[in-house]
């Protein structure tokens, strides 16, 4: 977004006059960040044999979807209606991978009926797959990521320990023996490490887990190490390290490669990293309120529209576009629910009037996608530009 003439502007546009054109709350996303964003993880990557699977549940957006479709990126799936959507932009099914938790196993009777692929996380699913198809459907496994990252390596927060999702270390030998015994095809290892990656090391600790046990499965092609990379959601974050963490990968692959002959792709399936940046969520101040020592402005979007902040303390830079050289003032902004719907608190704006316009920035990852209609509002609308 660039400041010209007075005049914010977003992907050639005045941000002004597409909130006069369209109305507010309105999400913007700009098509030259997300292509930037996937040539970027390209140029990373480019000197491996690598797949992207853009994670959906981050943005399904139908003009977002095509683009991806059209840059050549896969999906990753985490329910049958993203598949179905998916399959209706024009995915091949074989381009998506569908990693459920928790769904019915019918959803992955129908996934595998519609020809998606199959990446596995638990031993019920692993049973009732054998049990049904016995080896005619391959499938990935999804390792827990504490496998990854042992308790106290690198890991303050004891996320790695605390994920509910993928196999287990004490429950892989029995894994290991249901795909014995239904002779099921592992094609695929997977893990997905964390979802705020910026530890340059965490994939080459993941691809070492990930080849050991491709050594045991001699039917694996691939190793997928999810997505979490962390794109700058506000100046002073730091950019994540792209080259260090495909170097990472370098040793253990080319040592695994020596070793068994066999030469693996690499999967990876980022979701905020490709939009997080792209996206704008446009707002107009409703209300000025003066309470208890805070000027508070309520705007006419809420956590029903962005909810990261209300539920993850998420920080998302906010601009004001209609007054960008006002005098700095501390002000909080809230949403127009009837709930405490701060979107946030206590931040330095050049001076917030009614009837101003606001941007929300870095909204187009997990913006939307968890946007509800609380309060009985609708979605609000969505624009590519
Ligand atoms: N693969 C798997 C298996 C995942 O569980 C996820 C995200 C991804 C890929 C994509 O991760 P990403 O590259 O987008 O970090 N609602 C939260 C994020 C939840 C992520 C869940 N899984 C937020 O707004 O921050």
């Amino acid at each position: 977004m660039q400041l010209n003439e007075g005049r914010w502007q977003l992907a050639g546009h005045d941000v002004e006059a597409l909130a006069e054109q369209h109305g507010t709350p309105l999400y913007l996303y700009d098509e030259q960040t997300i292509r930037r964003q996937v040539k970027r993880f390209r140029n990373a990557f480019g000197a491996f044999d690598h797949r992207i699977h853009y994670a959906m549940k981050a943005n399904s957006n139908r003009d977002v979807l095509l683009l991806m479709k059209n840059l050549g990126l896969g999906i990753d799936a985490v329910s049958i209606y993203e598949i179905r959507h998916a399959l209706e932009v024009g995915f091949d099914a074989h381009q998506i991978l569908f990693t459920p938790n928790g769904v019915p196993f019918d959803e992955l009777e129908q996934a595998i009926e519609l020809g998606a692929r199959l990446n596995i996380e638990n031993l019920t699913y692993l049973e009732q797959l054998g049990e049904a198809y016995r080896g005619d459907v391959p499938c990935t496994l999804r390792i827990h990521p504490g496998l990854v990252m042992p308790p106290s390596s690198r890991d303050a927060t004891g996320w790695y320990q605390r994920s509910r999702f993928g196999i287990g270390e004490d429950q892989m030998a029995q894994a290991l023996r249901l795909v014995e015994l239904h002779g099921i095809r592992v094609e695929g290892l997977h893990v997905h490490s964390s979802s705020m990656i910026l530890d340059e090391q965490v994939f080459g600790a993941a691809a070492k887990v990930l080849l050991d046990l491709a050594r045991k499965l001699p039917n694996v092609m691939a190793i997928d190490l999810g997505g979490g990379i962390r794109p700058p959601y506000r100046d002073e974050d730091d950019h994540p390290d792209l080259d260090a963490l495909a170097h990472s990968l370098t040793k253990p692959l080319e040592q695994f490669e020596s070793e068994t002959g066999r030469s693996l792709q690499l999967w990876f399936e980022p979701g905020r990293y490709l939009v997080a940046e792209s996206g704008t969520l446009l707002t107009r101040v409703n209300v000025i309120k003066q309470l208890g020592g805070r000027t508070i402005a309520a705007v006419d979007t809420g956590f029903h529209q962005l909810l990261r902040p209300k539920l993850y303390d998420a920080w998302h830079e906010i601009k004001n576009i209609s007054n960008p050289h006002g005098p700095q003032q501390v002000i909080d902004v809230c949403g127009c629910l009837c709930e405490e719907d701060d979107l946030a608190k206590a931040r330095s704006l050049p001076e917030v009037r009614e009837g101003h316009l606001l941007a929300i920035r870095n909204a187009g990852a997990y913006g939307y996608s968890m946007a509800s209609t609380y309060n009985s509002r609708p979605l609000p609308a969505e624009m590519m530009l």
